[in-house]
C-alpha cells in the first residue's frame, strides 16, 4: 500500500470524529466517518418501514449504498445512530460496507477512517491506529452540550444512559465488537481538549511518516 491510513476507533462522543477530520485536512487524506454507512442503511430501513433486524433487506441497502452521495445531515439524528447500531450487528450488512471502506482507505492519496472495527477488521495494517476514548460521564455531558447548543432539548441521565447502552451493544456483538486494536495507541480524552488530542496524534503520525521516508 502506497498512500498513507489512519485508523481511529473508539465510543460515540469520544472526539474520534472532530480529530479523524482535522488529521485528514492536516495531513491532506480523504476522510471518512464510517459511521454514516451503517447509520444509511439504518435510514434506508426505516424510510421505507421494513424492520430493523431484515437480515436479507438490511444487506441489500448495503450493497446498493453509494458513498458519495451520504449526507450527514439527514443521517444525524439520535434515532438513527440507534438504528444504525441494530443493523450493524448483522454479518452480511458489515460485509458489503466493509469491502467498500476498504476500497475507499486504499485509494490515493490514503485516508483516516473512524469508527468502530477500523484497526482490527477494516484496515488492520494501517500506519497508525488510535483508539480514543472518554469516561462514559464526559462523552454523555459533550453530547448533551450538543443536543442543546442545537436548540434541541434533553436530558442529561437519558443521554448517559443511551451512551451507556450503546456502548454495551457495540462492545458485546459477536461480529466486529468495538475494541482497541493490540497495536492501537490509546487516547483518553476525558480530561483533554481537541487542540492536546490533535497534538499527540501528530507526534505519532510525525513519527510514522518520518519512518516511511527512510525505508
Ligand atoms: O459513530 P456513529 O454514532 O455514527 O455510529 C453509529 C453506529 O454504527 C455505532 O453505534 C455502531 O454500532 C455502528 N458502527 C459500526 N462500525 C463502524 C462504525 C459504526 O458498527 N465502523
Amino acid at each position: 500500500q502506497e498512500g498513507l491510513i489512519i485508523a481511529i476507533d473508539g465510543p460515540a462522543a469520544s472526539g474520534k470524529g472532530t480529530l479523524a477530520r482535522r488529521l485528514a485536512a492536516h495531513y491532506g487524506l480523504n476522510h471518512f466517518d464510517t459511521g454514516l454507512s451503517y447509520r444509511a442503511v439504518a435510514k434506508a430501513l426505516l424510510d421505507t418501514g421494513q424492520p430493523l433486524d431484515d437480515a436479507a433487506a438490511a444487506e441489500e441497502a448495503a450493497r446498493a449504498l453509494d458513498f458519495r452521495t451520504l449526507d450527514r445531515e439527514a443521517l444525524s439524528a439520535h434515532s438513527v445512530g440507534e438504528a444504525a447500531s441494530s443493523v450493524a450487528v448483522i454479518p452480511g450488512v458489515r460485509r458489503a460496507l466493509v469491502e467498500k471502506q476498504r476500497t475507499f482507505a486504499e485509494t490515493p492519496p490514503g485516508a483516516v477512517l473512524d469508527g468502530r472495527d477500523i484497526g482490527t477488521v477494516v484496515c488492520p495494517d494501517a500506519d497508525l491506529k488510535l483508539y480514543v476514548t472518554a469516561k462514559a460521564e464526559v462523552r454523555a455531558e459533550r453530547r448533551w452540550q450538543e443536543i442543546v447548543a442545537a436548540g434541541g432539548k434533553a436530558d442529561y441521565a437519558t443521554v448517559l444512559a443511551d451512551v451507556e447502552r450503546r456502548d454495551a451493544r457495540d462492545m458485546s456483538r459477536a461480529d466486529s465488537p468495538l475494541k482497541p486494536a493490540d497495536d492501537a495507541h490509546l487516547l483518553d480524552t476525558s480530561e483533554m481538549d481537541i487542540e492536546t488530542a490533535f497534538l499527540a496524534a501528530t507526534r505519532l503520525i510525525d513519527e510514522v511518516l518520518a519512518k516511511k521516508k527512510t525505508i
